[in-house]
């Protein structure tokens, strides 16, 4: 079946989909993006997604082409359209396509943003890496200082991800000034006698909308939180550490730079969160 995809106004098969050459999104990375999870064929935590969509655009002065109920009903189309029961929808607004290249921004009033959405179906409830536990090393992070903006300048975590995969890990974690910010598209986690531990929030990490669910689970389970920068050492001697993220949800970690984290299994307080995450994020699905 081929995929069918939204393109600035237009439902169309993914292989008719163009973009212009001109787009700030292609030409300058000035462009936001969402990944929102599907469960069930319902968005799991749409809220969220938009509130934080909402505040990178602000954040930015960028005008979205489509208002939100729009873009919900936009969601619903694609999954019906893709019959879609489990993965993602990936969501992309730009800046638009101004007539030329031009560091300065085009007026909102003048150029419309452009917007794309496609579906991704994806097993999230259960794989071989959540059964398992992945490995991830630790990387210097280069990123820019405004990580809490969701903008698509992934150029260093891409490369990250590909420095993972030449060490034998599956992910990497960034480190600033000795201390873990996040992953390299995800938020992360240490767990030492029964306390949770992360990072607070503040620019240098994204403030993950599974974060916020999960914290809220830990902390309804009567579970110790300590948001708190943690370094790598520290992590590596924790009894277990995992990450979050909309379409990973709670994934456990066993090794970090090539050191056995805990038993070197998914520990037990990452499995009862993401548990009780896919327990009760359905019930709230749109
Ligand atoms: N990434 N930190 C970074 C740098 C991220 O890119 C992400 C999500 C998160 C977790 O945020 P959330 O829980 O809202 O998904 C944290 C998405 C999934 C991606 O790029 O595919």
């Amino acid at each position: 079946m081929t995929r069918t995809v939204y393109v600035n106004g237009d439902y169309l098969p993914e292989t008719e989909a163009k973009v212009s050459i001109f787009d700030r999104g292609f030409l300058m990375a000035d462009a936001v993006y969402e990944v929102t999870s599907v469960l069930g064929g319902k968005l799991l935590d749409f809220q969220g997604h938009v509130a934080r969509l909402q505040r990178s655009l602000s954040e930015l002065q960028m005008v979205s082409p489509v208002t939100m109920d729009e873009l919900l009903e936009i969601h619903h189309q694609l999954i019906e359209k893709n019959d879609l029961d489990e993965g993602g929808i990936y969501l992309q607004i730009t800046r638009g396509a101004g007539a030329d290249r031009d560091f300065l921004w085009p007026d909102p009033e003048e150029v419309q943003g452009g917007i794309v959405l496609f579906t991704f179906a994806k097993k999230i409830t259960a794989n071989k890496s959540i059964d398992e536990g992945i490995k991830v090393i630790s990387i210097e992070d280069l990123r820019w200082g405004r990580r809490d903006i969701k903008t698509t300048q992934l150029l260093y975590p891409s490369f990250a991800k590909m420095q993972a995969k030449k060490a034998g890990a599956t992910d990497a974690w960034f480190v600033e000034d000795g201390y873990v910010t996040e992953g390299y598209a995800n938020n992360v986690y240490i767990v030492k006698d029964g306390v949770i531990i992360t990072r607070q929030l503040s620019n240098d990490i994204l403030h993950g909308i599974t974060r916020a669910a999960i914290l809220k689970f830990a902390a309804e389970a009567q579970m110790k939180v300590e948001e708190r920068p943690f370094t790598i050492e520290e992590a590596q001697a924790a009894d277990e550490a995992f990450a979050t993220s909309a379409t990973g949800f709670s994934q456990p970690v066993v090794e970090i730079d090539g050191v056995t984290v805990g038993t070197g299994k998914p520990g037990p307080v990452s499995k009862r969160l993401r548990e009780i995450y896919i327990e009760e994020m359905p019930k709230t699905a749109l």
